[in-house]
Formats: structure tokens, C-alpha cells, sequence
């Protein structure tokens, strides 16, 4: 029997080398790895005419929208978004309308974005009222929690470290990660309520409102908090080098603790956003160019584990706004970052092998993802391929997404994805979509084995 489809003629990133050869795909996953004589015979044949295959890339800090959110994004958007920037498999977070933050809604998100999802998905839960409830919404396929220290999103009262602690172990016992917007709310309100006594309303106010120093408290706090339960909290967008170290020491001190960065915060700065203005703003800022380049420095120390988007559309309409205490913080990021971390492969600054780590290895060994983050046998055909020399033009006009802005408006960069596949089936040829949706699957935490 044929097998349904073969890629040949390509390059394939497998386990830190390239190999020449190709790659058998059936009942979407990946069956065979070889040089081309030893492929089998298939219903499909696809020339990759010397292209790079790298594993399937994985997003995960990814603001899907769609519900009462479809104005800003939906399930088929935001998922188009994805494969248009060669990601394959996303995880959504929970901040919705209504809130991710129980059992039926998180059944309802996935029985509304089954038919419409291009990408695979996952889902992050906020933590429900009921520490007891955190049990359904795991039996129900949470990949993980996501716990803003901002503001309450969910059930659980974020000034109650007691709460936080049950949650925590309760999370730990199940093997569920816990990610963290780490800002602390009380500081943040406090610096708000100043400045806008003084009558400040533009962007450095928000810059000093929302400081590294609001950051390392939160990191500080929850890891305290953490030390006694067997969780992995993962920090989201982490901005500050004093972050970074308190989660590094944590984690020598046995913790099982990650982190993250944006490609937002490692390649702008913060002298960029007074041409960009509230446009180019998200939570948390992008900082000064010391700070940017400790984050580099991270980076290269594997002291940051992952690189996600973030992507957080807002229509146009809440992004521009005369105080900036009424704009929404978020871009889009998912038709730019495989681009822009391929560009910095281009210039020198990463090497390959640390883009597949921060982007589909590790991501898929925090969030648990079996079968994911790398291109071997039995593993899922979820593939991106990408054109090292292709350069491109960040042109926001012409994003899938519904938020057609971008920090990086205009940028010139050199790698591009070029062609998605799904589950076995291309989805993207060049930037165009090329599949019906519903290709993509919800993916759900599998139970223990
Ligand atoms: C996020 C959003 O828009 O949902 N915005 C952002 O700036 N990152 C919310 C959040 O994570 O604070
Ligand atoms: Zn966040």
C-alpha cells in the first residue's frame, strides 16, 4: 500500500543536522525519514526542490479571541494567521468572553473552533473559583493554567496567597503547567493612580507604570508561593534581567520553573515607541536597549526557554487612543516571528538549532505536547519549510490576522516560511492558504499513562 503523501528533495533539521532527503507522511504522521531511494511509494508526491523542513513551530502564548471577541480575532483568522507564519500548533489563552475558566466553557471554545481551525490548538483554562473544579477542567483537556497577576481573569483571588498555593498544588498533583503574566497588581494601580494625578497620560507613563521592577516583584511573589508544590510555573513575556535571575536561581534550587521571551521585546525598543506611539504598545512594554540586549545575553544561555508571539489583536479603533490609559496593550505577532528569529539566523545572531529549541522543542516538552517539536518517525506530520533566502517585507495590509498593524511595519527580512503542513495536509503554498478549515485539531491533555 502507497502511503499518502512523500516530500522529497529536501533538507530536514532532524535532532541538530541537516539531512538531504525526504520524509513519507501518513494518517497524518510522520512514517519515515530518509535519502530518497529508500521512500516508500505514495498517492502524493511533493518536490521540495531543496527546501528546509523543520519541525512543525509551536506558539504558545497565543490570543485566539473569536466568541464575543470576534471583532478583534477569530478561531479561522487567528489560526490563518498562524500557518501563513509557519506556525502549526498554537495554544490559546484564556482571557476570552466569556473567560476560559471552567469545564462547559472550555468545552464550548473547542466545540466552536473544531470546524473552524486551520492550526492545531490548544487551550490554556484560567483557574476556576473552586480549587476542587480544577480536577474537570483538566479531565477536560486544559493544557495548562494562566494566571494574571494584573488583574482577576478566572475564579481565583490573585491577593490570596493561601488560594494560590492549593491552586498551585493542585495543578502540581495533576501535572499541569501554571503560566504567569507576572506583574504585580498592587504596584501597577498604585503608579497608575499617580500619574494620572499629575495628569499623565501618554506612553512613558505607561512605561513607568509598567516597570521591570512591577515584573520582578510578581516573579519573586509566585515563586515563594510556588516552593511548596510540585508546579511548573512558566513565566510569560519575560522583560527584565532581574526576572531572569530570580527564575534562574529558582530553578538551580530545583524548581521546576521556565520562561519566556517575545520577539517584540528582544528586537524593539522602548525610543522606538514615541514614532510608534500606542500602536506598537503591549504589556509589558518593550524596555531600553540594555535590557533588550540582557535579554540577548539570556537567550544564548538557554536561560529563556521559549520564544512566543504573544500575539494580542485589538481593533484599530482601541489601539489609537488621546491617553494612553484607555488603549489596548497587544499586537499581533503571528505572521512575523518565524520570520524575524529566521532573519536574525540570516544576520548571525541565532543559529538554527536555537530557533527549533525555543520554538517547537522546548515548547512542546513544557506544554506536554507528545508527538511534537521535532521531525522523527511516528511523530506528527505537522512540518515547517522554509526558504532560508527568501526576502520579504513586514506589510501588515496583507496579514491574515484582523489586526493589520505592526511594530514591525515595513522591516526588511531575509527566511521565510514557505509552505505549511498540517496533520499531513499543506495548508500554506507561498502565503496563500491552501486548505479548507477544519483542518487543524484541538489538542487536548492526554491522561497520564
Ligand atoms: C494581552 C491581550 O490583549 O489579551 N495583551 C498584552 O499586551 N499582552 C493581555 C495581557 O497579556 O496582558
Ligand atoms: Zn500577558
Amino acid at each position: 500500500m502507497p502511503v499518502d503523501t512523500v516530500l522529497y528533495n529536501a533538507k530536514l533539521y532532524v535532532e541538530g543536522r541537516i539531512l538531504e532527503g525526504g520524509l513519507a507522511v501518513d494518517n497524518g504522521k510522520i512514517v519515515r525519514i530518509a535519502k530518497e531511494a529508500n521512500l516508500p511509494s505514495a498517492t502524493r508526491r511533493v518536490d521540495l526542490r531543496r527546501l528546509l523542513v523543520l519541525p512543525g513551530i509551536i506558539d504558545a502564548h497565543v490570543h485566539l479571541r473569536d466568541q464575543l471577541r470576534s471583532p478583534d480575532e477569530d478561531f479561522y483568522t487567528g489560526t490563518s494567521a498562524a500557518v501563513a507564519g509557519g506556525i502549526t500548533t498554537v495554544l490559546d489563552m484564556p482571557n476570552n468572553i466569556p473567560v476560559t475558566m471552567s469545564a462547559a466553557s472550555l468545552r464550548k471554545r473547542m466545540q466552536l473552533a473544531e470546524p473552524s481551525i486551520l492550526a492545531d490548538v490548544g487551550f490554556f483554562s484560567a483557574f476556576p473559583e473552586n480549587i476542587e473544579a480544577i480536577d474537570e477542567v483538566v479531565k477536560e483537556g486544559a493544557i495548562a493554567f494562566k494566571l494574571y497577576l494584573t488583574e482577576q481573569i478566572g475564579g481565583l483571588n490573585i491577593d490570596d496567597d493561601k488560594l494560590l498555593s492549593q491552586a498551585f498544588k493542585k495543578a502540581g498533583e495533576l501535572d499541569v503547567p501554571v503560566a504567569v503574566h507576572a506583574e504585580d497588581r498592587r504596584m501597577v494601580e498604585d503608579a497608575v493612580e499617580a500619574e494620572r494625578k499629575q495628569g499623565k497620560n501618554d506612553v512613558k507613563a505607561y512605561l513607568r507604570a509598567h516597570s521591570p521592577e512591577v515584573e520582578a516583584e510578581a516573579v519573586g511573589r509566585i515563586l515563594g508561593v510556588a516552593y511548596d508544590s510540585n508546579a511548573h510555573i512558566h513565566f510569560c513575556h519575560i522583560s527584565s534581567k532581574k526576572s531572569i535571575i530570580l527564575i534562574h536561581n529558582a530553578r538551580n534550587k530545583g524548581l521546576r520553573v521556565s520562561c519566556e521571551a517575545t520577539p517584540h521585546h528582544l528586537l524593539l525598543s522602548n525610543e522606538k515607541l514615541r514614532k510608534l506611539g500606542t500602536l506598537a504598545l503591549t504589556d509589558p512594554p518593550f524596555r531600553n536597549d540594555n535590557i533588550r540586549n540582557e535579554l540577548w545575553d539570556a537567550v544564548k544561555e538557554a536561560k529563556i526557554d521559549i520564544v512566543a508571539s504573544d500575539h494580542a489583536p485589538h481593533l484599530m479603533a482601541h489601539k489609537v487612543a488621546l491617553s494612553v490609559w484607555n488603549m489596548k496593550p497587544g499586537v499581533p505577532g503571528l505572521e512575523t516571528m518565524l520570520s524575524l528569529l529566521l532573519t536574525k539566523v540570516n544576520e548571525g545572531q541565532l543559529t538554527l538549532g536555537e530557533v527549533v529549541r525555543l520554538t517547537a522543542e522546548k515548547p512542546a516538552e513544557i506544554f506536554q505536547l507528545r508527538g511534537r517539536g521535532f521531525l522523527k518517525e511516528g511523530y506528527i506530520a505537522n512540518l515547517t519549510v522554509v526558504d532560508m533566502h527568501q526576502q520579504s517585507r513586514v506589510d501588515p495590509s496583507q496579514f491574515y490576522s484582523k489586526a493589520k498593524y505592526s511594530p514591525f511595519e515595513g522591516w526588511s527580512l531575509k527566511g521565510l516560511p514557505v509552505r505549511t503542513f498540517i496533520n499531513g495536509c499543506q495548508v500554506m503554498k507561498e502565503g496563500e492558504i491552501v486548505a479548507d478549515y477544519g483542518t487543524g485539531r484541538i489538542l487536548r491533555k492526554e491522561s497520564p499513562t
